[in-house]
């Protein structure tokens, strides 16, 4: 067993934000981070067709696990083809009471409820302008939760990280302020992407992260949204984490509130994916996130209509060197089916 591996057990034992703590604090020392990043196979490059966004790899670390851009040299060294850091509030928050993060291990999930916590725009700016990775960085935006005008938040936020991030992620769909959700509401919608929309974007791709827990009417307003007073967006990055409870959890703590992640998410997330693949036609962009934890969850993602994808939850469970397994395991999937490249594959199933 190496020291890394050592670390990593004990890392396990402790409390599940304990642990996470302490795993920034050691990435931001570089212990256990790769040197280099691994080499790039030029079959999983992708040109994300709205945006632009050229990547390595379509594996990509979901927003929450750096909230405060802490680490995103080190995550890059990991594989991932791009970095998602945040949520950040304009002003610093300390999120909910503790505990606030479980682990669901019988389920491959988690559940948080973590409430935005994060050192607040200042502190993010000034981290994402040292970021030196080789892959695209994204800056997740977001309202504090005592705002008056959440939209204004939003602004702030755009406007403040997108000069120094590679894209920026419009999240509206944290189940974890009370009424953020609401914004996906079509009349709020309207509001707040007209408000974004006019807002200096420092020329940068914009993407909406949405919910999963949205029927067929609120997936038909958001595209309706999206397409009128949004069509200036690159894309939509679906989904967060659910308010849904499976008959199938079995760990102890499956009645925690929150929003739950991981392997239970992946059906659900990837049925509501493939909805905004079908309506979209392929005219924003589209990332798939929740329960990834394979190159045949990625592989299913993207043949459901996702151009990359994004993982997290699993992640507590494999190591951050999932994301390189993931790049190993995808083209023989591309193979198999007679994909030349990564964007012959997206939307196959549909
Ligand atoms: C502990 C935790 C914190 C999260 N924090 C955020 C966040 O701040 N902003 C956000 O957009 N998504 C956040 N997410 C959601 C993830 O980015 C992702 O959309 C979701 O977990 C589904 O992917 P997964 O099943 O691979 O984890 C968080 C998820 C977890 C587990």
């Amino acid at each position: 067993m190496s020291l890394t591996d050592l670390g990593a057990g004990v890392v396990k034992l402790l409390p599940p934000e304990a642990a996470h703590t302490a795993t920034i604090k050691a990435l931001k020392l570089g212990l256990g981070v790769p040197l280099n990043a691994p080499p790039a196979n030029p079959v999983l490059e992708v040109v994300l067709p709205k945006s632009g966004l050229k990547l390595p790899s379509p594996v990509g670390l979901a927003a929450g696990f750096d909230k405060n851009c802490d680490v995103p040299n080190a995550m890059a060294k990991f594989g991932f083809g791009f970095v998602e850091c945040g949520t950040v509030t304009p002003k610093p928050q300390p999120g909910n009471p503790k505990p606030r993060l479980f682990r669901l291990s019988e389920d491959k999930a988690v559940i948080n409820r973590m409430g935005f916590n994060n050192f607040g725009l200042d502190y993010f700016v000034r981290r994402l302008k040292m970021y030196q990775g080789a892959v695209p960085v994204g800056a997740n935006v977001g309202a504090n939760k005592e705002s008056t005008d959440r939209i204004a938040d939003y602004v702030t936020g755009l406007e403040a990280v997108a000069p120094h991030a590679d894209y920026v992620t419009i999240n509206i769909s944290s189940p974890n302020t009370p009424g953020l959700r609401g914004l996906q509401d079509r009349a709020s919608l309207e509001a707040l992407l007209t408000a974004c929309g006019a807002a200096d974007r420092a020329g940068k791709p914009v993407f909406l992260k949405v919910a999963p827990d949205l029927d067929d009417q609120a997936i038909a307003d958001i595209v309706g949204v999206v397409r009128g007073p949004g069509a200036w967006l690159s894309g939509l990055i679906v989904s967060n984490t659910t308010l849904a409870r499976p008959d199938s959890l079995r760990s102890a703590d499956k009645g925690k509130m929150g929003g739950l992640s991981g392997a239970p998410l992946f059906g659900p997330s990837t049925e509501v994916l493939a909805a905004f693949a079908r309506a979209l036609k392929g005219e924003f962009d589209l990332i798939g996130a929740g329960g990834i934890a394979s190159a045949a969850d990625a592989y299913a993602k993207i043949r459901a209509g996702a151009n990359a994808v994004q993982l997290y939850s699993a992640m507590v469970y494999e190591g951050p060197g999932l994301a390189e397994a993931i790049n190993r395991g995808l083209p023989a999937l591309l193979k198999a089916d007679g994909f030349k490249t990564l964007a012959d594959a997206v939307g196959a199933d549909l």
